[in-house]
């Protein structure tokens, strides 16, 4: 893959699962613009990680920062990282600049403060509500629940699999190779609706991680 052809939109970059994502596919060579309400913030994020980069000995990584629609706008593909409590109105913000195009939803739609049970919302899954939202023209695809930002934000190898929902199999695959580039190893996991069994999966891991304290993943087996 081409990477440095392909410019990635961050929504809320500027968060841990954002920041682990931008900070992953900058130094696999992908153009990275950090989005966030806050233009400032969001170049400021991009400044920090570009300063990683080179006092990793990463070389230049391509990162730029800008408001969550500019953005979106930019972007070839765009992935949203914010609470589920700002998904409805972060994807109203970004709705016509991601028209035609793959969105990658990670969101989980917990419910603090009880986080550790699954409580998924009317409408099926966070995933579902992105794709309702966004409407037809936007390919939306549901990853990434199930991975720590802990991990992402590392530079050990990410030792767990992602589940890969949407309803647009070219689209899953995309996101698959996408993940590969920065070693991952993503399954197809069937239709948007599918999105809910891996959103509930993050509160079983949760309380994986109080009872064990770790960052737990999921591993698929006999493929
Ligand atoms: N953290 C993890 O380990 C993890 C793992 C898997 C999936 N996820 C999912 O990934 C998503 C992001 O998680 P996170 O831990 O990165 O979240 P976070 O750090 O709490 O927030 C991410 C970004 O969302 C923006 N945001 C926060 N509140 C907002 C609001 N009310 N309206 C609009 N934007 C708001 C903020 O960006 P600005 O202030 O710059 O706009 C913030 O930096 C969540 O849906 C989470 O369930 C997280």
């Amino acid at each position: 893959m081409e990477t440095s052809a392909i410019t990635v939109g961050i929504i809320g970059g500027t968060g841990d699962l954002g920041a682990g994502l931008a900070r992953r596919l900058a130094r696999a060579g992908f153009k990275v613009i950090i989005g966030s309400r806050n233009e400032n913030g969001a170049q400021g994020a991009a400044e920090a990680l570009k300063n990683l980069g080179e006092t990793s000995g990463w070389g230049a990584l391509q990162v730029s920062g800008a408001n969550n629609p500019e953005a979106a706008i930019a972007a070839d593909l765009v992935f949203v990282t914010v609470p589920f409590s700002a998904h409805g109105a972060t994807l109203d913000s970004i709705h016509e600049a991601v028209q035609g195009k793959v969105v990658v939803d990670v969101t989980v739609p917990l419910v603090p403060p009880k986080v550790a049970r699954v409580q998924l919302p009317e409408g099926g899954s966070a995933g579902q509500l992105a794709q309702a939202a966004l409407g037809d023209n936007v390919r939306v695809v549901s990853a990434m629940q199930n991975v720590a930002a802990a991990h992402l934000n590392s530079d050990d190898m990410i030792d767990c699999d992602v589940l890969v929902t949407g309803n647009n199999k070219e689209a899953r695959q995309q996101v698959i190779d996408i993940l590969q580039v920065i070693e991952v190893r993503g399954f197809h996991a069937g239709m948007i609706n599918n999105a809910a069994a891996a959103e509930a999966l993050t509160s079983i891991l949760i309380n994986i991680n109080k009872q064990y304290k770790t960052h737990a993943g999921i591993r698929i087996t006999g493929v």
